[in-house]
């Protein structure tokens, strides 16, 4: 018999009232890639990376938290499955204040050295925007636990604000300059769950006093 103690529940987060907007669906503004398209282009890249990586073993890492649906989705599309794939996960954070990042990015794993050298590591990501974060992560799998090789697969590339010059190997798709989320992306973690990627209506973030989310600059938390 398992017994269950009876705990006081604490009130219940206030869900900000975005006037008669009840669902995730209705704070859409546009939506950019459908379900149905998202799920054939990553069919597509799952294929290509099983054909780029038949006899390499490799390592996909799932960058944390924003690729975590585009990472379940690719790595079964990965077919027919090399021998040796195996999977990990990288935590990164980019930290700044007001609206401009630091550049600073901040990783957060138990990879070592011994779990990483001399394999075919490819980073899964959702979206590489200044490219920081991507650079960061590459690097410290080369230069400090000796990574074999290393490359992206993203499911956007938002290149239109690249700080430093990173092409990845793989893109679902080229995204236009703008605040996206679902399919893993998230403002302030919220609509991660869409199968979707779409955009926000402005009411969802004027209460704010921001013009636009800015994926830089919203503190350590903020840019998984
Ligand atoms: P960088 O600039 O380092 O950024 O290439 C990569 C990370 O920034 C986040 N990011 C976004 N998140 N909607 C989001 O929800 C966006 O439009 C967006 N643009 C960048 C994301 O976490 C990505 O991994
Ligand atoms: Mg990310």
């Amino acid at each position: 018999m398992v017994s269950v103690a009876t705990v006081q529940a604490s009130p219940a987060k206030e869900v900000a009232s975005c006037s008669g907007r009840r669902t995730y669906h209705d704070d859409m503004a546009k939506v950019l890639y459908t379900e149905s398209v998202i799920q054939a282009r990553v069919s597509e890249l799952g294929r290509q990376i099983a054909q780029d990586y038949q006899g390499k073993a490799p390592l996909i890492l799932g960058v944390l938290k924003g690729s975590f649906m585009f990472f379940s989705d690719l790595v079964r599309a990965i077919e027919p499955c090399p021998r040796g794939l195996t999977l990990d996960f990288i935590r990164a954070s980019s930290y700044g204040s007001g609206t401009e990042s630091t550049g600073e990015v901040k990783l957060k794993t138990d990879l070592r050295r011994e779990k990483v050298e001399g394999r075919h590591v490819l980073l899964v990501e959702d979206i590489v925007d200044t490219a920081l974060t991507i650079t960061t992560v590459s690097r410290f799998l080369l230069e400090e636990c000796g990574a074999a090789s290393v490359a992206t697969a993203t499911l956007l590339d938002k290149h239109e604000r690249r700080k430093l010059s990173y092409r990845p190997e793989y893109t679902g798709f080229v995204c236009p300059n703008e605040f996206v989320v679902g399919y893993g992306l998230d403002f302030d973690e919220e609509y991660r769950t869409l199968p979707y990627i779409g955009v926000l209506k402005p009411e969802c973030y004027s209460h704010l006093g921001i013009e636009a989310p800015e994926p830089d600059g919203s503190g350590e938390s903020g840019d998984e």
